[in-house]
């Protein structure tokens, strides 16, 4: 694929203010899909608990000598976020085996992330901190992906404010869904205070993750499923197959991550793998022609 350097990519947040509910898992498994599809995809990892990074086979990110990080770029203005792009890679960095994935990069995570919010408190124009690092670079990029940390605070505010799209993670039970009025609470807050920069993200998917795929392993997250389809309708991505909704409930997903192998080249002919394909259809994407 030529390289030009003037794309104008979709930019999607992953969010829940709620741990674990699939936004790591999502955001790289996706990224995966969309690069194999031939777009060039970049993955930012804003969460301190760096579970991009890992998965995208960089385990200990601020020990890399000399590679800055997504920390670095928030923190000193000399350093570019194209300093913190690394090409993302099918197992551990370093090993004997591991391959660069083509097409997926990574802004590498930091755990001194975990400062990012206190920083922010007192810089200045602090909710677009993520929108001045991107800026420079995302005309190379078709699609950009912002892995989330499980909150709402400045550091989210931030991606929601430069993204296109927000899709929310959600494992699908009634708690859950409830908490989904809070993330369009600040798509709202941030599109109505920031507009004059541009902010005009929308809710464009809910996605259901861990779900289980037979009525015995889990009526009430079968209701879940129900519910979220009557409160969210067309916003609930499907799955692969009929009525199928969101990603099923596969061991190989804490399996690759383990292994630092994205789902897609770990799992090739697993049913999560086919509901990220479908998932990936239904937001709009498809395979580029060389
Ligand atoms: N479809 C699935 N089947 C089985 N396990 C899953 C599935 N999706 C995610 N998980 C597991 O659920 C856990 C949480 O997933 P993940 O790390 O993607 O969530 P997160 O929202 O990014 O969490 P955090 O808020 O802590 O960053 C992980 O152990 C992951 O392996
Ligand atoms: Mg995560």
């Amino acid at each position: 694929m030529t390289v030009q350097a003037d794309r104008v990519p979709r930019i999607i947040s992953m969010t829940n203010q709620v741990g674990g509910s699939g936004k790591s898992t999502s955001a790289v498994s996706l990224g995966a899909q969309l690069a194999e599809f031939g777009l060039k995809t970049l993955v930012v990892d804003a969460d301190d608990q760096c579970d991009a990074s890992v998965a995208l086979g960089y385990m200990f990110p601020d020990q890399l000598e000399g590679q800055k990080t997504i920390y670095d770029c928030l923190t000193d203005k000399s350093v570019k976020l194209q300093d913190a792009i690394v090409p993302a890679l099918c197992g551990p960095h370093g090993a004997e085996g591991t391959r660069v994935i083509d097409n997926l990069f990574l802004v590498l995570g930091s755990g001194e992330m975990e400062n990012a919010e206190q920083y922010l408190t007192t810089a200045m124009a602090r909710e677009l901190w993520l929108k001045r690092l991107l800026d420079p670079v995302k005309g190379d990029y078709d699609v950009i992906i912002i892995d989330c940390p499980g909150s709402l605070g400045l550091v989210v505010i931030g991606a929601i404010l430069v993204s296109d799209e927000v899709v929310a993670c959600i494992k699908p039970g009634f708690k859950e869904l409830r908490g989904l009025t809070r993330i369009e609470q600040k798509i709202a807050a941030v599109q109505e205070e920031f507009v004059e920069y541009g902010a005009h993200a929308q809710l464009t998917g809910v996605l259901l993750v861990d779900v289980p795929s037979h009525r015995s392993q889990g009526a009430v997250w079968d209701d879940g499923k129900k519910m979220a389809k009557e409160a969210y309708g067309d916003l609930v991505l499907p799955g692969s197959g009929e009525g199928q909704l969101g990603i099923r409930r596969s061991t190989k997903i804490p399996e690759s991550y383990a292994h630092q192998k994205v789902l897609l080249y770990f799992d090739r002919a697993g049913d999560a793998t086919a509901d990220y394909l479908e998932v990936a259809r239904a937001m709009g994407f498809k395979r580029v022609s060389k």
